[in-house]
């Protein structure tokens, strides 16, 4: 039986031999786009390409993407939901199409995985009469001989199954109607796995006698990949077809091994082995045995591993924005755990165990090793010490009102971290009595809805609007840090910098507060650039020709690089900077430029926010 590990690098083997090239994995956190906080998909950090800009390494790739899913957390605990996944993707950019998908797809999984054919199932676009998009008879007729190849008849209504665009329709945002202007997407044909055909019994047993379906949430068929003919794109007035036909192919490669193993438990592949046997080991607990226990088991399991990696990628513990959602995995992995008899500090030999099993794949894991266990020991520790603050609080409320509110248990949960479920469980055990959960739930919620609109006020709205908009305050922070170079001296170099869809936030190296007249001076360069419409375009260098041609930037930004090269953007002659992109194609896309704020941020740092379009 292969590993997950072989079955990963089966399949970049297997499009490599297909003319791919091989890609690494962008990080976790995508760049320059604020509508988005985690990499969720294999094409985010595509889409550029997708909507027509030139891929460097060409038209054919394949690659492994790490994903993080928040919105996930509380899913976690079945068989099959993980905050944390890796999504095997392969695209053609305006190269192949539907023929090459399908069969190539059908040869991995049959030949190349030795999936049995006959547990294979396959959805497939029924077409929409709202946007005007024909039923995709063409991947039907494709598939039907595929199957025919290995004798078995794929009938329509059996193997096949039509279903129109809220399940067969892909794009970031979703079904058709929920798409921005400017954004791709297109039909897509997904496929299914049949453990029940195999397997008879299982924890999932719901489905065991009934008629289901293959988009069924009872977990007899699972969902292993997804073929996206991204095509089309929205736009005013309806979707037109994109300048070249891509496909985007994303299946998860924790549900493609539990394909090959036959079995619907996800954290059964070998990707869990090594953490599952040290919390075995730690707990004294078998996992898959309680109920209870095999759910404490996969929440450790997931949230332990989405930290390692999160954490790799740069993202640290804390209470705000990405390092909030790390704060909660880890906090919930430590309380799940103790739920398990596991009181000693568990985390670092789970995340030892999965830097091993996942560095070659991942070698920065190896790189940032040291990092990552300390921070997640640190934030374990901090985790005891709420803990603790909380334990001497409640018991100072509990001595005076001789009883805890719900407000109280938000409170203790608000100012020291202290989780609900141990209010409840201290109560119960040390001084026999309850809390109104409810009125834990409602002051909650108000406190999410206040910061949830917080929230929506920073990453606002849809896409690629956004993006769009993202994409040329992007752009003119290059223009601005030359500017500023010009103006202030060589001694600038960025800092930080944070763009919305309404302003940029430029931080960077200068000791005192600019004169008027040098703020001045710096808009009036940066919009003669705009008014020049430069064009913007990037090339890839080794780091030394990037110094030799003059280029700004971080050179140890190795997200900027692609294929042991690194990315450098020219807006014309004017600027030259190491980037990941995206960006306008020219400098007459951005309108006037205006510096509304400058002000310190700390010693030596000063913050710049400006909008364009004035
Ligand atoms: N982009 C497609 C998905 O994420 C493949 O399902």
């Amino acid at each position: 039986m292969i590993t997950a590990n072989q079955l990963r690098q089966k399949y970049l083997d297997f499009f490599k031999s297909k003319g791919h090239v091989v890609i690494p994995s962008a990080r976790l956190v995508p760049e320059n786009d604020p509508s988005t906080l985690f990499t969720g998909s294999g094409m985010q950090p595509m889409v550029p390409y997708l909507l027509g800009e030139t891929h460097p390494l060409g038209t054919r790739l394949v690659d492994s993407q790490k994903c993080f899913r928040s919105q996930d957390i509380e899913e976690v605990g079945d068989n099959r939901h993980t905050t944390f996944f890796e999504m095997l993707g392969n695209w053609s950019l305006g190269d192949y199409f539907k023929q090459e998908q399908v069969t190539w797809m059908f040869e991995f999984l049959t030949k190349e995985l030795g999936l049995n054919p006959a547990q294979l199932y396959v959805s497939v676009f029924a077409g929409s009469p709202a946007i005007n998009i024909p039923q995709d008879d063409e991947t039907v007729a494709l598939w039907q001989s595929c199957f025919a190849s290995v004798g078995l008849e794929a009938k329509v209504g059996e193997r096949i199954f039509f279903y129109p665009e809220s399940k067969n329709w892909w794009s970031r945002s979703g079904t058709p109607d929920k798409m921005p202007v400017g954004e791709p997407g297109g039909p897509d044909t997904e496929m299914f796995w049949d453990f029940g055909a195999a397997l008879g019994l299982h924890e999932v047993s719901v489905w065991k006698d009934e008629a289901c379906h293959v988009n069924c949430d009872c977990g007899r068929y699972m969902e292993i990949g997804n073929n996206v003919f991204m095509q089309y794109m929205k736009t005013e007035s309806g979707f037109v077809p994109l300048p070249k036909r891509n496909v985007d192919f994303g299946g998860g490669l924790e549900r493609l091994a539990a394909a090959v193993l036959n079995n619907p438990d996800i954290f059964m592949s070998s990707l869990f082995d090594e953490a599952r046997a040290i919390i075995e080991q730690a707990s004294g607990k078998k996992y898959g045995v309680n109920v209870d226990e095999t759910f404490a088991f996969r929440v450790v399991l997931d949230h332990i591993k989405a930290a390692t990696f999160l954490i790799g990628d740069g993202v640290l513990p804390g209470n705000k924005d990405q390092g909030y959602f790390v704060r909660r995995l880890i906090r919930r992995a430590v309380r799940l755990a103790r739920r398990l008899g596991v009181e000693e500090a568990l985390i670092r030999q789970v995340s030892t165990a999965y830097i091993e099993t996942y560095k070659d794949a991942y070698p920065e894991l190896i790189e940032k090793r040291e990092m990552i266990l300390k921070e997640l020991e640190n934030e374990e520790t901090k985790f005891g010490k709420s803990v603790e603050q909380g334990l001497r609080e409640l018991k100072k409320i509990v001595e005076k009102n001789q009883a805890i509110t719900g407000t109280d248990a938000f409170n203790l949960y608000q100012s020291f971290g202290f989780p609900l479920e141990l209010t409840t469980e201290e109560l119960a055990r040390t001084y026999n009595l309850s809390v109104d959960e409810n009125q834990f739930k409602t002051d909650f919620k108000a406190h999410q809805d206040l910061s949830r609109a917080g929230s929506e006020q920073k990453f606002a709205g849809g896409l690629a609007d956004h993006s769009v908009e993202t994409t040329r305050l992007h752009t003119a922070t290059h223009l601005l840090q030359q500017a500023l170079r010009d103006v202030l001296g060589g001694h600038v170099g960025q800092k930080g910098s944070n763009i919305t869809a309404e302003r940029m936030r430029f931080d960077f190296s200068h000791g005192e507060k600019m004169t008027p007249e040098q703020i001045t001076e710096v808009e009036r360069i940066v919009n003669e650039q705009i008014k020049k419409d430069l064009p913007v375009r990037f090339e890839l260098l080794t780091v030394e020709e990037a110094k030799a041609r003059g280029a700004i930037g971080l050179f140890e930004d190795k997200y900027a690089s692609v294929g042991g090269k690194i990315k450098v953007y020219f807006v014309g002659d004017y600027s030259k900077e190491i980037c990941g992109g995206p960006h306008v194609l020219r400098t007459g896309e951005l309108g006037g430029f205006k510096i509304v704020k400058e002000e310190a941020v700390s010693a030596g740092v000063r913050r710049i926010k400006a909008v364009l379009g004035v």
